[in-house]
């Protein structure tokens, strides 16, 4: 138990720099752009026509991506200055996005329900985690898709622990505790407690994916990030419900 409320964690959220927001406001930092964006847009298939929900969308990067392919989109993000910054965004250029600020835990009632939900590093940032994958599964038609990307349980931090080790080292993997980010709080929970869940919510696991980077992408990076060759950053699942 960490003692942190959905509220305490959303607080830290609604603080996020402006300028931040605005320098990934297009496809998301450079692990964003090689690592995540293309796996969860593969998973996800075609999405014109289809109407997709993304849980805890941010400044509305992938929202904004995915209307560019024809979804009818739905973002939802309780922080203040994300949410504003999405919302402003729809509204210098509209692209029929719904933007909703609320908490994932609490979500009213959205309409329709959902071809397919996105949660692309969020449930790791909430402490009523359950919750929040209850609610992106109850959002869902039957046979509906879930996807979710979360910092990789197993090697959080890779980035600057390989920097002052030249490897990376852990020496806990078994207990919940917060993982402070520059802008927001960060939960570790093991693979097994997020596989587990999706079971537990009646999901059939489609695909896990792992993804790592080329090296001639790396190469490319602002800054080293030779450890995301050799080790997935991020875990990224795609699960269907019943
Ligand atoms: C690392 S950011 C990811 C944002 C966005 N999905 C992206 O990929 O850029 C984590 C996000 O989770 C949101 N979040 C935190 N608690 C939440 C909750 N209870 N319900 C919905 N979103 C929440 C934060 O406000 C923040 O936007």
């Amino acid at each position: 138990m960490t003692g942190w409320t959905n509220d305490a964690a959303i607080k830290r959220w609604s603080a996020m720099p402006r300028d931040v927001l605005a320098e990934m406001a297009d496809s998301g930092d450079f692990a964003k752009r090689h690592l995540v964006n293309p796996v969860i847009l593969r998973m996800l298939g075609r999405v014109s026509g289809l109407r997709v929900l993304d849980a805890g969308c941010g400044n509305g990067y992938l929202s904004r991506m995915l209307a560019v392919r024809g979804a009818e989109v739905v973002g939802v993000e309780p922080a203040e200055a994300l949410y504003a910054f999405a919302a402003e965004q729809e509204c210098s250029r509209p692209q029929g996005i719904r933007y909703v600020q609320v908490d994932l835990c609490a979500l009213p009632d959205l309409g329709e329900q959902f071809d397919a939900v996105v949660a692309s590093m969020v449930v790791q940032a909430i402490p009523d985690w359950r919750g929040a994958m209850r609610a992106c599964v109850d959002a869902l038609k039957p046979g509906g898709l879930f996807v979710f990307a979360v910092n990789h349980p197993c090697f959080e931090q890779l980035w600057p622990v390989w920097r002052t080790h030249g490897e990376f080292r852990t020496h806990e993997y078994l207990a919940t505790y917060e993982i402070e980010g520059p802008y927001g709080v960060d939960f570790h929970r093991t693979v097994s407690d997020y596989l587990n869940e999706l079971a537990n919510l009646g999901c059939r696991l489609r695909e896990l994916a792992e993804p790592g980077l080329g090296p001639d992408v790396a190469a490319t990076a602002p800054v080293g990030i030779e450890a995301y060759i050799h080790l997935p950053n991020f875990m990224i699942v795609a699960a269907t419900t019943a």
